[in-house]
């Protein structure tokens, strides 16, 4: 049995989900859905990044056993440019610690855009975002990573970067 996992708080990797879904066929539903994550023979969990962690991911994978005719790929949604190879190389080494030991080494790791907008933020949020930007202003230009800049350059706006032919790239990898 396949699956698509999705770990959402606005709705961003929900909508990544959907979408291949709609093209996979392969059925998709929250990661607080999920009873027994070794039933899947493959699991496409697409989980949105939240200070560097994957939503839902290291609770819903914790039990997980790599298997010979097992796939595992994970797709992460955030703000900062997955372009850049500093942001997905500290993306990777977050992934790999929220994974049972072992399993990074058996899981694609692929990177998305997502969005953010502010006026929906909930309190927690907004409030986390204000104080990392005031800090992330006051850092001298070599320290402003594309995390940073992403962060700032978004801070306070609506901005959509979701990009469904990104999509592809999970489909080459399911073939
Ligand atoms: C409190 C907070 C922390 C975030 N941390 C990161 C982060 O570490 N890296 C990143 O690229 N994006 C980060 N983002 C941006 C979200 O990953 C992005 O808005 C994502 O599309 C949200 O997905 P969702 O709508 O599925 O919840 C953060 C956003 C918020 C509000």
């Amino acid at each position: 049995m396949d699956i698509i996992i999705y770990g959402t708080q606005y709705g961003t990797a929900k909508k990544y989900a959907k979408e291949l879904s709609c093209r996979t066929e392969i059925p998709c539903a929250s990661y607080e859905e999920i009873n027994d994550i070794n039933i899947y023979s493959t699991i496409v969990y697409i989980g949105s990044l939240y200070a560097g962690g994957v939503q839902g991911m290291k609770k819903t994978m914790a039990n997980y056993e790599v298997g010979k005719d097992k796939k595992l790929i994970v797709v992460t949604v955030g703000l900062a440019d997955p372009t850049d190879n500093e942001n997905t190389d500290h993306i990777k080494g977050g992934v790999k610690k929220q994974l049972p030991v072992g399993v990074y080494e058996q899981a694609t790791v692929l990177h998305f855009r997502g969005a953010i907008d502010y006026t929906k933020l909930n309190f927690k949020h907004k409030t986390m975002m204000g104080l990392l930007v005031r800090k992330a202003k006051n850092l001298p230009e070599e320290k402003k990573n594309a995390e940073v800049r992403a962060m700032i350059e978004t801070y306070n706006q609506v901005v959509d970067f979701v990009d469904y032919e990104s999509l592809s790239s999970i489909i080459d990898e399911l073939k």
